[in-house]
């Protein structure tokens, strides 16, 4: 498919019969493309940006929409300091105002905000504001929408073995003990359904650093839009190609045993 091709309305009937399965209870999307998108408009790369967070508005109305449990979205890496600094402001401002104008409206609508990512001395105003975000919608029981903030996957299994190493060291656990289910409960994400559904867009077919333990057993989705042009049908094209996906868990398909 090209890239920015809408996505075809009809999926097939032999297709439409795996896509009544069940869907992805967690969904995490690579939000790329936003450079890309600025550059084929003749715009400045911040105007890429901007039209992004429209793109996110739009994916956690549809998800709600269409009743998927959590998304997570990757907002900034551990990687993206390597930005020009002009752009990593633009691109902390961005977050902020986003938190300031929708937080509130999240919060009515029953959405709950995780943040993940190791928390960064860099910017204040984005930890205090991050944080009011989880702190006023802790309760709530609507979508889990999970924002990955100077987030790398590596950076996460690191902090989760120092966690683990230290109980160790204070006599709580014995190293031949630790079961995966310990480190997934150290992770960033352990308060998290399991990782059904990874979509990147902008046709870039890579993790990027992105939780690496969680898609193990993930469905990958590439998508050929530019982030700033998703949007519901693209959504639902990736949940219709997961739909379509055999999981296997390394085990046989049900029909072959
Ligand atoms: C995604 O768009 C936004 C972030 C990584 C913060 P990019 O800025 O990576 O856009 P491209 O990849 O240059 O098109
Ligand atoms: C991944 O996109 C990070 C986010 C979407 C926040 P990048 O654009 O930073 O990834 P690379 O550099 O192409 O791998
Ligand atoms: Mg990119």
């Amino acid at each position: 498919m090209k890239l920015g091709a809408r996505p075809s309305a009809s999926i097939g009937p032999e297709k439409m019969s795996r896509a009544g399965g069940a869907g992805p209870r967690h969904v995490a999307i690579i939000m790329d493309g936003n450079g890309r998108w600025a550059r084929a408009h003749g715009l400045p790369r911040a105007e890429g940006h901007r039209r992004g967070v429209e793109a996110v508005r739009r994916t956690i109305a549809a998800a709600r929409e269409l009743g998927i449990e959590a998304v997570t979205i990757y907002s900034f890496s551990s990687e993206n300091w390597s930005r020009p600094a002009a752009e990593i402001g633009e691109l902390m401002s961005l977050l902020k105002r986003f938190i300031r104008s929708d937080l509130r409206d999240l919060h009515t609508k029953n959405v709950r905000v995780r943040i993940i990512g190791e928390r960064h001395p860099s910017d204040n105003e984005v930890q205090a504001l991050l944080e009011e975000a989880e702190e006023l919608t802790r309760h709530n029981t609507g979508l889990n929408l999970t924002v990955a903030f100077n987030y790398g996957g590596r950076n996460e299994i690191l902090r989760a073995a120092r966690k683990l190493a230290a109980e160790i060291a204070a006599g709580r656990l014995e190293a031949s003990q630790i079961s995966e289910q310990d480190l997934a409960g150290a992770l960033d994400t352990a308060d998290l359904p399991p990782l059904d559904l990874v979509i990147r867009t902008s046709g870039e077919q890579r993790l990027s650093n992105f939780l690496l333990w969680q898609s193990a057993y993930a469905e990958l989705v590439f998508l050929p839009v530019l982030w700033p042009d998703f949007d519901r049908s693209w959504l639902e094209q990736a949940l219709a190609e997961y739909a379509r996906r055999d999981r296997r868990f390394g085990g046989l398909d049900p029909t072959e045993r």
